[in-house]
């Protein structure tokens, strides 16, 4: 699959530096010509030793160091290569990059490289979580670096948390999926939205919901790497956006309508997978409210349902629609999917753990139009958006 890809894979000093043998034996086998670059504190890890004879090519450690070829030095490595993996990227390599340091062989030759970068960083988990770190992923990625995001477990510290580098397999597939992207939906208008809408109360407080914007993000994602322009559509998150995709924020249901009816006329495809709020305080006190001895009651009235009236709008469209369930998945879900017109519902039971709001991995029945009810396992967001973009295409193929 990689066969003629040319991919320098640059390793900084953590311990996940073992996975890195495996990243590089994998690539390998899957055809690409691979030269390794490793950080100072990498090699207190894995030997170079280890990395040439699994890349069957000189390691580079060190700016100064005698090339073994006359043109292993950083310019020629960065002109060379098609694509650059960090793996792992730890919080030092990142914030060099993202702070334009290069002070040693591996910085220096990523800031002199047109590639595509791609880093998965891994680390202690406060450390993932740092302001600092998030902000410096948050500024690459803007840029157009790929960021393969870490798994959550036990790490190698022994604190339970995000910061484990994914499994090599995980990440050989994703450089080979956004290397050799399929173009299925090329020339294709997709609009996404994602996360959960705040409803205020007042200056200081909203009514909201547990939506991180995990789902719609990879889901935009996904169709940004199979060629689709996209625009997505999101509530307040954390997320880094998207490569390619454009973002449109809002807080609010009514301003998350007015952006997607902005953007339903030009799209083929809309996939809703926000979390939207059914109800909004009938007053926003301009005042932060105050604290008094007794009850207080707010009244709340009803906010649009925007799917629904995309539903009766439609005309090319694909309407792809989320439920998010806690009882009789299948019931609500079938309900929501003709009451709105829908072609197809993902239907997530959010009582199910590693399900629904906030987790990594997802657990969905799809229901189409024509009756037809699919299982899906568990499985991470991301793979999930893969496999609904596989059935939604066909779904695409098959109306035209
Ligand atoms: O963001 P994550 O943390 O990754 O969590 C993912 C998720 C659980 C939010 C996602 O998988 C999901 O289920 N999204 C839909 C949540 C939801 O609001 O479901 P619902 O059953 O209330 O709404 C049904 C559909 O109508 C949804 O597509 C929703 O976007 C849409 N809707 C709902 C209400 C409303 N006023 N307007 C809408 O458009």
């Amino acid at each position: 699959m990689l066969t003629g890809k040319k991919v320098v894979v640059g390793i900084s000093g953590g311990i996940a530096a073992y996975k890195a043998v495996e990243i590089v034996s994998r690539l390998k086998k899957a055809g690409a010509e691979v030269r390794v670059v490793m950080t100072r504190a990498a090699t207190q890890f894995v030997t170079p030793l280890t990395f040439r004879e699994i890349s069957g090519n000189p390691v580079v450690c060190d700016m100064w160091q005698e090339p073994k070829e006359w043109n292993v030095e950083h310019i020629a490595l960065a002109n060379w290569a098609d694509v650059f993996l960090i793996a792992p990227a730890t919080a030092n390599i990142i914030g060099k990059i993202a702070s334009g340091i290069a002070d040693e062989f591996l910085s220096t030759t990523v800031m002199a490289t047109k590639a595509m970068v791609m880093l998965a960083p891994a680390m202690n988990s406060n450390m993932y979580i740092n302001p600092i770190v998030t902000d410096n992923l948050l500024r690459l990625s803007k840029i157009g670096y790929q960021i393969i995001p870490p798994d959550s477990g036990m790490l190698a510290c022994g604190v339970e948390g995000p910061g484990r580098l994914p499994e090599p397999e995980t990440i050989v597939n994703t450089l080979v999926r956004i290397l050799t992207r399929g173009s299925d939906l090329a020339g294709k208008k997709v609009l996404v939205t994602a996360a959960g809408t705040r409803e205020p109360l007042d200056p200081v407080r909203y009514i909201g919901n547990r939506s991180s914007g995990k789902m719609g993000y990879a889901l935009a994602s996904a169709a940004a790497n199979r060629g689709a322009d996209v625009v997505m559509v999101s509530g307040p998150s954390n997320l880094p956006p998207p490569p390619g995709v454009v973002v449109k924020k809002v807080e609010t249901a009514a301003e998350m309508r007015q952006a997607v009816l902005d953007e339903f006329g030009n799209a083929d495809l809309v996939i809703k997978a926000a979390a939207v709020a059914d109800y909004r305080p009938s007053i926003v006190s301009k005042q932060k409210i105050k604290k008094t001895d007794g009850k207080i009651t707010l009244v709340l009235e009803k906010n649009p349902d925007i799917l629904a009236e995309l539903g009766e709008r439609k005309v090319k469209q694909i309407l792809v629609g989320f439920a998010a369930e806690t009882e009789d998945l299948l019931t609500h879900a079938t309900e929501k999917l003709n009451r709105k017109n829908l072609d197809m519902i993902v239907a997530n039971d959010v009582t199910l753990p590693g399900a629904g709001f906030d987790s990594d991995t997802n657990i969905v029945r799809v229901l189409y139009q024509d009756g037809r009810i699919e299982e899906l396992p568990q499985m991470s967001k991301d793979s999930l958006a893969g496999q609904l973009l596989d059935r939604i295409t066909a779904l695409m193929t098959n109306s035209n």
